[in-house]
């Protein structure tokens, strides 16, 4: 398609001294269609030039070609240029990128390049909270976006499997396994025996002296420390793929912190020799006063054990060689700031290529904060997503039970709804954020939420079934789509890829849930004010030609984002 912003950066190059690609991101996209498509503001120009900004635009004006073909009117307003593109030539692409095979705004943007993305990674015999939930669906959506946009993507579940809580647990476990119900409910009862253990060690010195010695052991390799742990961890992974399989969740790596035990000797070595780790209070550290970051970063603490931080430079160095990434994201609540600070500064001193520490980049995010009530239990504040999860679709199943009980596969659907909504509602908001969990917010059908862009799809797949065979694109005669509401469509439309790639400079999903939004509106004021059933039969076809690729827009964008599509609610 024609790169609109692009052949109006050529034309201002001609009046200008500076790269067109450049002069390309000046170019803003006005908010009231009466200020022209595209808008060029001359007052970053002004000081470097000294002359007034609307001066500046005279003298662009002047230089400037109007050939018709991409730009049809060109206007000053002010400090502006404002464009006026041909309407019909956008159409015409639009419409024709649409109708071909391939995946609409797939791109190779990122061929060559790797990606690594570590997300989700929640603890083992710990709950899945709702903080691994923003985790796993934030990283997953950026996951599938960077693969629709070529990159080489590596999904990376971090598991916290490994640290000196585990050699509590095994103590635990030994002292009072047979008590627990842990094979039917894992995390819960594992859960109990964690805080229980906690307790006794306050109480007792001597048990204390075991929980190390159980460590110490599982590091060594004891057989029999070895396997208790190993049964802990698939327990809780068996329950954790439970709330995968109702997300859709997939990773290419479950390489978790256990994985780099023997990989961090080689660490600490690389630190030794850089005569940056110190001791203090018996433990080693590596200061960064220097760098501003007032905390130091605890390499191995005064029993000798390795850290959260150890395990994370070892992962660095691994996946620098594995992956020989370009980008490395990290998904956390922004409670991690600082680890990823420190890490990401010792990181330098592995004499890594600088490609690599350059790449790394900590994505925090916002907390999701629960009305107390039924979706948190008492007990360490345990919030059971699983529950959360199965109550959404249950939801849903209400809401459909109500506004169309005779469905087919409601069951199906509701699952896609409810899960949907949670998505959604997880990405819409701006990724910092702190946000309140509401049901009625999520689940709404009209509000700017998951099941509303679900049920506008579905208003698209029925306008279809109205008409039996889709019109051929050749067919369709673009001065049909020329009104206000179409052109709208269209234009978001063309935007799509732009937006996906804008996803991936800020690292931020809800810029595509955003837009799914904005195209989902601008559907339902198309559909309101144009008829599309019609005597015409030209027209007709272009406006079912238009709604069908609202859909498949719509589709492919909340499949991106991590959810399903039904084809009717
Ligand atoms: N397991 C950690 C937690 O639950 C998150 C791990 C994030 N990834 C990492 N490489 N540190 O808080």
């Amino acid at each position: 398609m024609t790169d609109f912003k692009l052949e109006i950066a050529k034309q201002i190059a001609k009046a200008i001294n500076i790269d067109e690609l450049e002069l390309k991101t000046y170019i803003e996209e006005p908010k009231d269609t009466k200020n022209g498509d595209y808008a060029f503001p001359c007052f970053r120009l002004a000081k470097e030039l000294k002359k007034a900004p609307p001066q500046i635009a005279n003298e662009i004006k002047e230089k400037i070609e109007i050939d018709n073909k991409t730009v049809e009117k060109l206007e000053i307003a002010g400090g502006y240029l404002n464009f006026y593109i041909n309407k019909e030539l956008l159409a015409k692409e639009v419409i024709e990128e649409i109708g071909k095979e391939n995946e609409y705004g797939k791109s190779s943007l990122g061929n060559g390049k790797n990606v690594v993305i570590d997300y989700s990674s929640p603890n083992i015999a710990k709950p899945f909270h709702i903080g691994h939930l923003r985790s796993t669906v934030i990283g997953g959506a950026l996951y599938n976006i960077y693969k629709y946009l070529g990159y080489n993507t590596i999904g990376i579940n971090h598991l916290g499997d490994y640290g000196t809580q585990f050699g509590k647990l095994l103590e635990g476990y030994k002292l009072w396994g047979k008590e627990y119900n842990i094979e039917q409910d894992p995390i819960n009862e594992l859960t109990k025996i964690y805080i229980r253990i906690n307790e006794a060690c306050k109480q007792d010195e001597n048990i204390l002296n075991a929980c190390r010695e159980n460590f110490k052991k599982l590091e060594e390799g004891d057989k029999e420390s070895v396997e208790i742990w190993q049964k802990i961890r698939s327990l809780s992974l068996k329950e954790f793929q439970k709330i995968y399989d109702l997300l859709g969740s997939k990773f290419d790596s479950w390489n978790g912190e256990a994985f780099y035990q023997d990989k961090m000797a080689e660490i600490i070595e690389i630190l030794e020799k850089t005569g940056k780790l110190e001791k203090s209070q018996g433990a080693e550290i590596v200061d960064l006063s220097e760098k501003g970051i007032k905390t130091p970063c605890i390499i191995k603490k005064s029993n000798d054990s390795t850290t959260y931080a150890t395990r994370d430079l070892a992962a660095i160095m691994y996946r620098a060689r594995t992956y020989d990434f370009d980008k490395a994201l990290y998904l956390t609540s922004y409670e991690q700031v600082l680890h990823f600070k420190q890490v990401f500064e010792v990181a330098k001193l592995l004499g890594l290529e600088e490609k690599y520490t350059k790449g790394l980049e900590h994505v925090p995010f916002g907390m999701i904060l629960l009305p107390t009530g039924k979706m948190s239990t008492r007990e360490g504040n345990i919030v059971k997503l699983e529950e959360l999860l199965n109550e959404a679709i249950q939801r849903a199943k209400e809401i459909i039970e109500q506004k169309n009980p005779e469905l087919e596969n409601k069951e199906e659907v509701a699952k896609k709804v409810g899960i949907g909504a949670v998505i959604f509602s997880d990405l819409s908001a701006s990724r910092l954020k702190d946000e309140i969990f509401e049901w009625d917010k999520i689940l709404n059908f009209q509000g700017e939420t998951g099941p509303y862009i679900q049920y506008t799809y579905v208003r698209t797949r029925s306008l279809l079934e109205k008409v039996e065979t889709l019109p051929k694109t050749e067919e369709i005669k673009i001065e049909n789509l020329q009104d206000e509401y179409s052109m709208k469509i269209i234009k978001l439309i063309y935007s799509f890829e732009d937006k996906l790639k804008e996803v991936t400079q800020k690292e931020e999903p809800s810029i595509l849930a955003k837009y799914l939004i904005d195209l989902a509106k601008a559907f339902s004021s198309f559909y309101n004010e144009n008829k599309i059933i019609s005597e015409n039969k030209q027209m007709q076809d272009a406006r079912i030609y238009l709604s069908y690729s609202v859909g498949k827009v719509l589709k492919k964008g909340a499949e991106l984002l991590g959810m399903q599509m039904p084809e009717k609610m």
